[in-house]
This record gives structure tokens, C-alpha cells and sequence, in this order.
């Protein structure tokens, strides 16, 4: 696939926001199905990494507000309003404190060395340059600072690679969801050192913490 131009990003990402917020509706009913079958423990085991000042990046609808640590201070941004507006009920019901925002991924808004850590669960797949959102990840992370990551990714297996290279077209075009990115190869040329790496689910789901060099 071609490398991501400022021009064919913009656009992209102006689609996946709209496709995003038309999605927000349903998006929770869906994800309870996937959550269930496919991202078990995922989320919990990302959560549990987390320390000090934390960022979410493209926190949707706010799926992992309950599994936040009491202790963190959570920061978290999303594209899409709509998406972002169910993650503020779902914070108030909680009666989780959190300072959640629009926000892109691509460009983040904070200063250098701002946060202790940084969680991304199953967005690196359409965030429309996940490599720029490493390199912003990276450049607002504090020195040894900790990202975390659930994902779903490019299967090692050959059958199961043939069948995600098939559908992908389709995924992308209709949910701007791609199913062969591998998040690892972001993470390396952004600068982290993987410190965990676990892989399930014929190595679909991938959950990685990853250290900035401190
Ligand atoms: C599949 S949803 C995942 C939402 C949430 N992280 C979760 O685990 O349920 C992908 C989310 O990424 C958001 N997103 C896509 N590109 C983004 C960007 N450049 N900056 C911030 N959020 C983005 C979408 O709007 C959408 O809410």
C-alpha cells in the first residue's frame, strides 16, 4: 500500500470521522460481541500496565473507563464527536474523573514528555497513519514511559493472512478498519523497545507494552 501523503491522510482521516461517527449508535452492541469472542482479558491486561499521568488515544466510546486504575490521571482524545460524546456519559455515570477531548492521533495536542504512559486498544487499525501516531506517542511520552497496546493484526498463519487480505478492501472502505497492519513495525521505527509480546486467536490479537528508551 502506498505511503500516506499530508494530503491523502486529511482526507482519510476527515472519511474515518465521518464513518465513525455515523457508527457511534452501534458501536457498542458490536463491540460487546467482539470484546467477548475475540479481545478477552485484553483490555484488563492493558489497563493493568498503566501508571501516573496516563493518555488514551482514540478512547471511542470509552470501553475502558471501568478497567482504569482509580490512581491514574486519564487524559483522552478521539476523532470522532459522536463516539466521543458516549465516552462523557459513560465517564459521568461512572463517576470517572477524566479530561477527555477531540483530539487526532496523528497531531497530538500536548507538549513533549507529558505522559507516564499511553493506551491504544484496537485503533491502530484505523487511525489512517499509525505510523505518525507512534512517533506522537512516543515524542509526549516521558523518558521510560510505557505504551500499551491491544490490536488486531496481520495473522502469521498463511490461511488466515489469505483470508484478511480478501476481505480487507471491504473493510476499509465500509468501517476504515485495516485487518493486515502489524503495529510492531510502527512501535520499532518510532523508537520503543517491546518489553511484552503476547499474541492469540491464530496471532490475530496482539497485546504489546512497549518503553520509550529512558
Ligand atoms: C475500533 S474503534 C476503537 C475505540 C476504542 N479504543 C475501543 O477500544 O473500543 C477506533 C477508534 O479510533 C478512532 N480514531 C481513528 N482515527 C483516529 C485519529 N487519527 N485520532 C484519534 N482517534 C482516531 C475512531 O474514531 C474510533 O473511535
Amino acid at each position: 500500500m502506498a505511503e500516506p501523503t499530508p494530503d491523502t491522510t486529511r482526507e482519510e482521516t476527515e472519511r474515518i470521522r465521518a464513518l465513525q461517527d455515523k457508527e457511534a449508535p452501534r458501536y457498542d452492541r458490536q463491540m460487546d460481541f467482539f470484546d467477548r469472542v475475540l479481545f478477552v482479558g485484553g483490555r484488563e491486561w492493558a489497563c493493568s500496565r498503566l501508571e501516573g499521568e496516563v493518555l488514551e488515544i482514540a478512547v471511542g466510546t470509552g470501553r475502558n473507563l471501568p478497567l482504569h486504575r482509580v490512581e491514574v490521571s486519564l487524559t483522552g482524545i478521539e476523532l470522532a464527536p459522536e463516539m466521543l460524546a458516549i465516552a462523557k456519559q459513560r465517564a459521568t455515570a461512572l463517576n470517572r474523573e477524566a479530561n477527555l477531548r477531540v483530539g487526532d492521533a496523528q497531531a497530538l495536542d500536548f507538549p513533549d514528555a507529558s505522559f507516564d504512559s499511553v493506551l491504544c486498544t484496537l485503533a491502530f487499525c484505523t487511525i489512517p497513519d499509525p505510523g505518525a501516531a507512534a512517533r506522537e506517542v512516543f515524542r509526549v511520552l516521558r523518558p521510560g514511559g510505557l505504551f500499551a497496546l491491544l490490536e488486531h493484526v496481520r495473522s502469521p498463519v498463511r490461511a488466515v493472512r489469505a483470508v484478511q487480505r480478501t476481505i480487507e478492501p471491504l473493510t476499509i472502505r465500509f468501517e476504515g478498519d485495516h485487518l493486515t497492519r502489524e503495529p510492531l513495525e510502527y512501535l520499532d521505527a518510532a523508537g520503543f523497545e517491546v518489553t511484552e509480546l503476547e499474541r492469540s486467536k491464530w496471532g490475530i490479537v496482539e497485546r504489546v507494552a512497549a518503553r520509550k528508551p529512558g
